[in-house]
């Protein structure tokens, strides 16, 4: 597994800066050093930062974007990387420009200059974030350069210290839900899933493992008919974190298929690997838990997901098997690559049956549709209560994690209907496939439960890189529920 890196706040120190190996990181106004550490530094290399600011290279770049000195004279430094500072920049922006540092800085060490730097404690949270790597299934490369060490100095090192800890907690929950998402089936198999979730205590969280009788006996058959069909045994994993009074906690439900096939209703070749990351919405609870835990959240909070594998076999679940759910309305199955919806259904029912949450927010990689209406920027947002959806909304804002509000409406129930059971599990068109998933899944959602489904299809894993992660999990979701719990939920 891996992990982020660890940053060591220290004090400046213009002897040290100039004995520092690897790569500096200096942060320049718009028309050159215009802070005392720049100015020293410029010294300290000949003026080359002056003359750097004067040049067109530096004109043209943008706010947030690095230029590359190397092997500058006066330093022992390897390079030194001058990002290009607007002084009204905001929180996301001085993230952003700790992802850029990342990147160009690589695994070597690394010292990021940080007097008098607003919201510096930002920079440090977006470089664990750009820093993410995995590489667990790479054999080692001897010629990579050693992982380094890496230091942010200021002037006020401790209160930066204290302020950057819950965002090193965010970093690590980020990490924890990448790595999940990023882990092949073969690995994260749901026994694997489980005890990755179990290891949590330390942190902790209480965490109760449901297995497959515990299933059955709660009665959760729509759970269980996903699952039939592969060798892993389906689970529901619950993690409490009780760092509140005694009030009701917030729910959060992941859908968590470590593989999609489709099962009988087999998807095509093209892409199917694709569905390793079908665990997303489980990822993303397990991750959010992790941060919370370790940032010790004063609020109530319960995840819980519903870990199965979708595969065809003898003993899959056919299209037009009924199947029971918890809750006990019967769901005729017309295709069984509608998994997801089946396996929340139970874990929110059970949810609510034994939390009775004061609020429930489920995640889950669900359709395919929602890529077509949003991309890969944006999330759907489904919610039966405007003010909780736009506390969310909020939220996610303030994290510049993009999510869209998406419209439900009874009307939409009619493509549900079945001849022989309560529901289908599919409606009989593909128009608005998010929209009749959601309408499915609020079936299940109790009258006076307030409720969000966020369809993460899109933005669970990218196929490009970004300000803040590499190719693949990005770890959506995380920084936007930590900040819902912290604003609504907290004090
Ligand atoms: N896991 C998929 C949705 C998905 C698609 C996630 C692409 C990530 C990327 C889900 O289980 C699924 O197969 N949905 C079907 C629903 C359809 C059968 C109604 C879909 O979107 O095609
Ligand atoms: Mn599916
Ligand atoms: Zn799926």
């Amino acid at each position: 597994m891996s992990r982020t890196p660890r940053i060591d706040f220290l004090p400046y120190d213009a002897q040290a800066l100039s004995e520092a190996t690897g790569r500096v990181a200096v942060f320049l106004g718009v028309d050159g050093p215009d802070s005392e550490v720049a100015r020293d530094l410029d010294a300290a290399m000949g003026g080359a930062l002056s003359r750097l600011a004067s040049g067109h290279r530096w004109g043209r770049a943008r706010p947030g974007e690095i230029v590359e000195i190397a092997v500058p004279a006066g330093l022992a430094a390897e390079a030194v990387l001058a990002v290009k500072h607007d002084a009204e920049a905001g929180r996301l922006a001085m993230r952003r420009a700790g992802g850029a540092i990342a990147k160009s800085a690589g695994r070597g060490d690394l010292t990021v200059l940080a007097t008098g730097l607003r919201h510096a404690e930002e920079v440090a949270l977006g470089m664990a974030l750009r820093a993410y790597r995995f590489d667990a299934h790479r054999k080692p490369d001897e010629t990579a350069e050693p992982e380094g060490r890496v230091r942010v100095m200021s002037d006020d090192s401790e209160a930066l210290a204290r302020a950057a800890g819950p965002m090193a907690a965010i970093a690590e929950g980020v990490a924890f839900t990448r790595d999940l998402v990023n882990e092949p089936a073969n690995v994260l198999t749901t026994d694997d899933f489980a005890a990755r979730l179990a290891a949590m205590q330390e942190l902790g969280l209480e965490v109760e493992i449901l297995e497959e009788d515990d299933l059955a006996r709660l009665g959760m058959g729509a759970l269980l008919a996903v699952g039939q069909g592969s060798d892993s045994p389906s689970k529901v994993v619950v993690m409490r974190w009780q760092g509140g009074g005694d009030e009701a906690p917030l729910a959060l439900v992941g859908k968590g298929v470590v593989f999609d096939t489709g099962g009988i209703s087999l998807k095509p070749a093209g892409g199917m690997e694709d569905m390793t990351m079908d665990m997303g919405g489980a990822g993303t609870v397990a991750g959010t838990m992790r941060a919370l835990a370790l940032r010790r959240a004063k609020a109530n909070v319960v995840g819980l997901v519903g870990l199965v594998e979708n595969m065809p076999s003898g003993n899959a679940t056919r299209p037009g098997d009924v199947v029971r759910s918890m809750k006990g309305d019967t769901v005729e199955v017309i295709n069984t690559d509608a998994e997801g919806r089946l396996v929340l259904a139970d874990v929110m029912w059970y949810a609510q049956e034994q939390f009775k949450p004061s609020g429930m927010i489920d995640l889950a990689t669900l359709t395919g549709a929602i890529i077509v209406a949003l991309g890969h920027e944006n999330a759907g947002v489904f919610s039966n209560e405007d003010g909780f959806a736009e506390a969310f909304l909020a939220a996610a804002q303030g994290e510049g994690e993009g999510a869209w509000r998406m419209p439900m409406g009874d009307a939409y129930d009619k493509t549900l209907e079945s001849r022989i059971a309560d529901v289908r599990n599919v409606g009989t068109g593909r128009e608005g496939g998010s929209i009749t998933a959601a309408q499915f899944l609020k079936r299940f959602v109790q009258d006076g439960t307030p409720w969000i489904h966020l369809d993460i299809a899109g933005t669970a894993s990218l196929k490009s890189e970004s300000a803040l992660a590499p190719k693949g999990a990005t770890g959506w979701g995380v920084m936007a529920l930590n900040r819902l719990v912290a604003d609504r939920y907290e004090g």
